[in-house]
């Protein structure tokens, strides 16, 4: 038996998954898994090998082939690609604006979920970092990659407070030329995500968090709340 916790938290973009998902690592001194960097560092390596990303099959033979390695740390997580760090990358324009393509190749989902259940499963057992466990969050975490996690959590807010918080993200403000540059990202993204993952919805045993109108202290402070009723 292991004694190793593993937190699953879903939600579209801009509710605030990242930001919760790092402190809840760093307050239960687990680690901490962004499956989005997944996708975004898979849609790296095609375009830098000049991959169509609309030819699925070729798409999936590369992602197969990824040399990825994923660092778990939530102080400092990084992605290295056949050794080089290419964090920086993952949020560009360049890859937000076309990373949906490679996230709809149903293989490429088959082929990153075994990863993603391999970097957790190790967590599980006998722990790279000491056993005690990780939080991973993305769209499928609480329902296909990890649905007998401990805590499940799916964080939803409107689409107005999602908008506004990644426009203040990427732009340093949500005034309307941001939210304008930002809507691609957030509204159309989702509508292309949803169509492989359901995570505007809550399944069965998952608990829906809505930090509409919330500071991240308050979001931490509820999703703290969670984890300790279920441990
Ligand atoms: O959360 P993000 O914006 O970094 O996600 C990048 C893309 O990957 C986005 O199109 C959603 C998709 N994604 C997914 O389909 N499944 C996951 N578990 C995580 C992300």
């Amino acid at each position: 038996m292991s004694n190793a916790l593993v937190i699953a938290i879903d939600g579209p973009s801009g509710s605030g998954k990242s930001t919760l998902a790092k402190r809840l690592a760093r307050h239960y001194g687990l680690q901490y898994l962004d499956t989005g960097s997944m996708y975004r560092v898979a849609t790296v390596w095609c375009v830098d090998r000049g991959i169509d990303l609309d030819d699925q099959a070729a798409v999936a033979v590369a992602v197969r082939q990824m040399p990825l390695e994923m660092v778990t740390d939530p102080g400092a997580p990084r992605v290295l690609l056949d050794g080089e760090d290419v964090t920086a990358r993952l949020h560009t324009a360049e890859v937000s604006t076309v990373v949906s393509k490679v996230a709809v190749n149903l293989a490429v989902r088959a082929e990153l979920k075994a990863r993603q259940r391999a970097i957790i499963d190790a967590e599980r057992t006998d722990g790279r970092s000491r056993g005690r466990g990780i939080v991973a969050e993305g769209r499928d975490i609480t329902t296909v990659v990890a649905p007998d996690a401990d805590v499940r959590i799916l964080l939803i807010a409107t689409p107005g407070d999602r908008l506004a918080r990644r426009a203040t993200e990427r732009h340093g403000a949500a005034d309307e030329h941001a939210i304008e540059a930002t809507r691609d990202e957030v509204i159309r993204r989702d509508a292309q995500d949803s169509t492989v993952s359901e995570f505007m919805h809550a399944h069965e045993g998952v608990v829906t968090l809505d930090n509409s109108g919330w500071q991240p202290d308050e979001t931490f402070a509820a999703a703290v709340a969670i984890v300790d009723a279920a441990r």
